[in-house]
């Protein structure tokens, strides 16, 4: 469905070349869910706006990205263009600033239907109607008159996710869709994104950087650090028999529903890399435990077990050192 193939990514900035992604390669199958999980600045969003055709011009990207069949890179901006709502669809942060403030939902549900299927307005109600049931709007006739301003929180990423479902897309980005939200709200989203997703057979790509939020909801993970993809596996192998350093210091820095109000969550020390330097060893070593010399040094390759299990580590957890 979706192939990365040694994606690299830079952008032109006043401080020089930023390397943003390096080296990526992914493979997301039909009906697959894969998470993407890393610490802000770790380039997942700039990996996800090039899957869709979607990189700022100030870009420059190598490798591949390959659609059904069907190489990003060598289509057109109108072919692209194409590709979203019925190819790939897209839900953001904040439903907020991708919403329009000032028109009612249920115009900008239709407007994707008349627009890009072209229903009439009258089947395009219709549709809409249905698509807020599919996203368990209650009343969705009355929420169709509703202005984003007036929905609370959840219910306008319900909104967004009903926008984004509404040309049966094949596969769904999701970044961070529920970092705007209260715990309650975030997990009741996740589980309706997971319940679509089954129900309509769509492949997913939940982007966040909690690594709590795609455990239940994603078959496999690919754990990003300043650019580079440190750990791939399937999400039952990454958390019975993780490998890297920094994936264990996000675990821990996951907040857990026992931990006392008020008492501070562990974080992971230090910062990442600057991305405008390109540094010689193991971009976590100024912040990895385990840090050895050779870590400063040389540069860990992918390393790939006979599971499929891959990470990039010189001296990965729970191998006989
Ligand atoms: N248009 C751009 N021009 C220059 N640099 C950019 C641009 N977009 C992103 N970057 C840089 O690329 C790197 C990766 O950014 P990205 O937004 O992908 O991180 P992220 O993992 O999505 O973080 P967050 O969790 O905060 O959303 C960062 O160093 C960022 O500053
Ligand atoms: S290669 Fe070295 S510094 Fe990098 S994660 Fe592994 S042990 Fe830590
Ligand atoms: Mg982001």
């Amino acid at each position: 469905m979706l192939k990365l193939e040694n994606l690299e990514i830079s952008f032109a900035t006043n401080r020089g070349s930023l390397h943003a992604v390096k080296g990526v390669t992914l493979d997301i199958a039909a009906g697959e869910s894969i998470g993407i999980v890393g610490e802000s600045g770790s380039g997942k969003t700039v990996l996800s706006r090039a899957s869709m055709g979607l990189l700022a011009p100030t870009a420059t990207r190598t490798g591949t990205v390959t659609f059904d069949g069907k190489e990003i890179s060598s289509l057109s901006r109108d072919e692209v263009r194409e590709t979203w709502g019925t190819g790939m669809a897209m839900i953001f942060q904040d439903p907020m600033t991708a919403l329009n403030p000032v028109r009612r939902v249920g115009s900008q549900i239709m407007e994707g239907l008349t627009v890009r299927l072209g229903m009439s307005k009258a089947d395009a109600r219709k549709r809409a109607i249905e698509l807020l049931g599919r996203v368990r709007i209650p009343d969705p006739e009355q929420a169709l008159k509703k202005f984003p301003g007036q929905l609370s929180g959840g219910m306008r990423q319900r909104v967004m996710i009903a926008i984004a479902l509404a040309c049966n897309p094949k596969l769904l980005f999701a970044d961070e869709p529920t970092t705007a939200l209260d715990v309650t709200v975030q997990a009741q989203i996740l589980q309706l994104l997971s319940e679509l997703r089954k129900e309509l057979n769509m492949s997913m790509v939940l982007v966040t950087h909690d690594l709590g939020v795609v455990a239940g909801h994603t078959d496999k993970i690919a754990v990003m650090y300043a650019g580079e993809v440190v750990e791939y596996a399937t999400t039952k192998d990454l958390f019975a028999r993780m490998r890297m350093p920094y994936t264990e210091a996000l675990m821990k820095s996951i907040p857990r529903l026992s931990t006392p109000s008020g008492s501070r969550l562990p974080v992971i020390e230090g910062r990442l890399p600057d991305p405008t330097k390109p540094e010689p060893g193991c971009l976590f070593a100024s912040r990895c435990p385990y840090a050895q010399e050779k870590c400063r040094t040389q540069h860990p390759d992918l390393t790939t077990d006979s599971d499929g299990h891959q990470y990039r580590c010189f001296f990965p957890l729970g191998a006989a050192q």
